[in-house]
């Protein structure tokens, strides 16, 4: 296949792909970032369809702008402005997903071998749309109050950097939120160097202990910070529908960009999620959201505390869908889940070295907790810790 392009050497989402043929029905995937499919509100959508089509089914059905529709991001913008945002419609972009913004923001900066700088671990999506344009990574690790910015100032130092990427707020796949003086630094260390923050942060509504933090875009002075937003998590992600913000000089090359790549978000579901929100509480479906994830958090923490093997350790996410398991040195979280987890027990997981740039790291593994049920979980962590215990012996017998 040498006709195609170096660029299509990339990662997958979750590297699990071609594990996928194996997996049977009875599967425990705490592996996919899903919702809790509990909790779509399919009813009231199913009614903002039907009143769109009844009322304005001939505009909704017609092309129509790249920027998306204008109802929708007037009310975005009065949302995020209560935040501190200070944006206006024309600093905002609906797009298909946070997703597409990643690669949106990446076809528009990176030209091949540009540097970027990531949090290691980091999400494997973003590292599958960055990988289309060839980047080279610089990696910060991440502390238990976010990425290490001594590491950053470092790298800002000696090389010319594009952006910095970041999930602020109960990171994919740690769980973890980065502090307010981060976040403060952060700013000063792009503002110093004149580099780009790519904020990504689609769990910003889902936190369920403490004080929500205040986004970097609404901390940003300079127009440096192009931020991201999603319908994904807070309503369902079968929408595809999330935002872009950016300053008025940069969104208007995005807009080319999404121009060249799809035209436009569909214009019927923007208008359906306008309508959706026009019509329901959408506060108090998020307090639902919150309260359904922390339970499931607590099933998790509980199952993790009665069963794992001392050797263990776990972030305790405060939002959000994920934890982060770390093992021994001696572990690989990758062959374990290829040779036994998947095909032996069914049980599957993100391993960590999908989720480094650098793919150094073995002993981890990303465990999502939100869609699974109480008994899935039990049993699920209950097989898994059973597994790691073996593992555990045989790696100390070696
Ligand atoms: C950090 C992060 N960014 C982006 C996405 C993509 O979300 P969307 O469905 O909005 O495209 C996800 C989904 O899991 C995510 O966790």
């Amino acid at each position: 296949m040498n006709q195609l392009a170096t660029r299509t050497k990339m990662t997958s989402q979750t590297g699990l792909e071609d594990l996928i043929p194996d997996i049977t029905g009875d599967t425990v995937s705490f592996a996919g970032g899903l919702p809790d499919p509990e909790q779509f509100p399919s009813q009231a959508i199913t009614e903002s369809y039907q009143r769109v089509l009844l009322h304005n089914g001939l505009n909704a059905l017609q092309y129509h702008n790249a920027k998306g529709y204008l109802p929708l991001r007037e009310k975005l913008a009065t949302q995020l402005n209560q935040e501190n945002y200070r944006v206006n419609t024309d600093q905002i972009i609906l797009t298909q997903g946070a997703q597409q913004g990643l690669d949106l923001v990446a076809k528009l900066l990176l030209n091949k071998g540009d540097n970027i700088v990531v949090e290691a671990p980091t999400y494997t999506g973003a590292l599958a749309a960055f990988a289309a344009y060839e980047p080279t990574y610089s990696e910060l690790t991440m502390n238990d109050d976010g990425p290490d910015l001594n590491q950053l100032q470092k790298v800002l130092l000696t090389k010319k950097i594009k952006f910095i990427y970041v999930i602020p707020n109960f990171q994919n796949p740690t769980g973890i939120v980065m502090s307010l003086e981060k976040r403060q630094r952060l700013i000063e260390l792009a503002n110093h160097y004149h580099v780009i923050i790519l904020e990504d942060d689609p769990y910003h509504y889902l936190r369920f202990n403490g004080e929500t933090l205040p986004s970097l875009k609404s901390l940003d002075t300079e127009g440096l910070v192009i931020s991201l937003g999603s319908f994904s998590k807070i309503l369902a992600p079968g929408l595809r529908l999330g935002w872009l913000l950016a300053n008025k000089e940069l969104l208007i090359q995005i807009r080319y960009l999404k121009d060249g790549t799809d035209l436009e978000s569909p214009e019927l579901t923007q208008q359906v999620v306008y309508d959706y929100l026009e019509h329901n509480d959408f506060n108090k479906h998020l307090a639902n959201l919150r309260a359904d994830y922390k339970q499931k958090r607590n099933w998790m923490m509980t199952a993790l505390n009665k069963y794992l093997p001392a050797g263990f350790e776990y972030s305790h996410p405060d939002g959000g869908f994920f934890l982060w398991l770390k093992g021994p040195a001696s572990l690989n979280f990758d062959t374990i889940l290829r040779q036994r987890m998947a095909p032996k027990e069914h049980i599957l997981y993100v391993p960590s070295v999908n989720l480094y740039a650098s793919k150094s790291v073995l002993n981890g593994a990303r465990i999502s907790y939100a869609a699974p049920d109480e008994v899935t979980i039990d049993d699920g962590i209950h097989r898994l810790s059973n597994v790691l215990r073996e593992e555990l012996l045989k790696a100390k017998v070696q």
